[in-house]
């Protein structure tokens, strides 16, 4: 079995420094403690709407970080522009609706063709591999290999959302109430669905010559499903890991300031 690489988005963290504007959590802290921590890859997303990482953030982590930098970003001209500047050690293009709350599906590799096309073209002008996050489809993997990328990550929001709503007490986001509603059994088939899907997409897509990568919704209690599909090399996880490190952090956290604050 080929080696798995660990890309740890750490965006997470950014959303929590926007949200009160202040510089903490800082996001340099972060890089290094991922990367002190054997993530293989650092992911991290610019957002035309600037919600998590900034420019001066995407600069720092590139400088800064001691493993890849893997830079997701929309095939917007304006982003696309400060990205070949910022010369990360890929850019993954992805699609970005301003009202969304995180990535929904894949890029419309059909839709934008010629978009998508053209993007990929100014990237590798600046000599920045690409990849395409796709829908785990054979068409989408073969439009991708047509378009000139390198690679591909596949979404697996579909399954992470089955796989959650089949272990009912584990957290997923994006489900629609009608899924709920459907019988276990029908959950369950629609779950083997969208594994066999993903292998499939991942499978065809390496023989076409692609890098496989695959993102979204992946955490503690599902990620082994991805673990066994040989052709992924990589996987791209933020959320969870964040989520998680407030809990393992958070009894240190008040014990420190319960100490600072305990008058003798
Ligand atoms: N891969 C891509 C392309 C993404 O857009 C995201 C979400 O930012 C991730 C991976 C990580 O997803 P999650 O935060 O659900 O682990």
């Amino acid at each position: 079995m080929s080696k798995m690489k660990l890309g740890v988005n750490i965006d997470h963290v950014a959303v929590l420094r926007e949200a009160r504007r202040v510089n903490d959590p800082e996001i340099l802290q972060a890089l290094f403690v991922a990367c002190g921590s054997g993530a293989d890859q650092i992911t991290i997303h610019l957002r035309e709407d600037r919600r998590h990482i900034q420019d001066v953030d995407a600069k720092n982590i590139i400088q800064n970080s001691s493993v890849p930098v893997n830079l997701e970003c929309s095939i917007n001209t304006n982003i696309l522009n400060i990205v070949c500047k910022l010369r990360p050690h890929r850019a993954t293009l992805v699609p970005e609706k301003r009202e969304e709350v995180t990535t929904e599906g894949g890029l419309d590799v059909f839709g934008y063709e010629e978009e998508i096309r053209y993007s990929v073209e100014q990237l590798h002008d600046s000599i920045i591999p690409v990849s395409l996050f796709v829908d785990p489809t054979l068409l989408a993997m073969e439009k991708s290999r047509e378009l000139g990328a390198e690679m591909v990550e596949l979404h697996t929001g579909t399954f992470a959302n089955l796989f959650a709503m089949l272990h009912s007490s584990l957290p997923y986001s994006n489900h629609s109430v009608k899924e709920l509603e459907l019988p276990r059994y029908e959950l369950s088939e629609r779950l083997e669905k969208s594994i066999e899907d993903i292998k499939n997409a991942a499978k065809h897509a390496k023989k076409i010559g692609l890098e496989v990568a695959a993102g979204h919704g992946l955490n503690y209690h599902n990620v082994h499903e991805m673990m066994k599909i040989e052709e992924i090399i990589e996987l791209n996880i933020g959320q969870s890991i964040i989520a998680r490190s407030v809990f393992s952090g958070l009894a240190d956290a008040v014990k420190e300031m319960k100490r600072l604050t305990t008058r003798s």
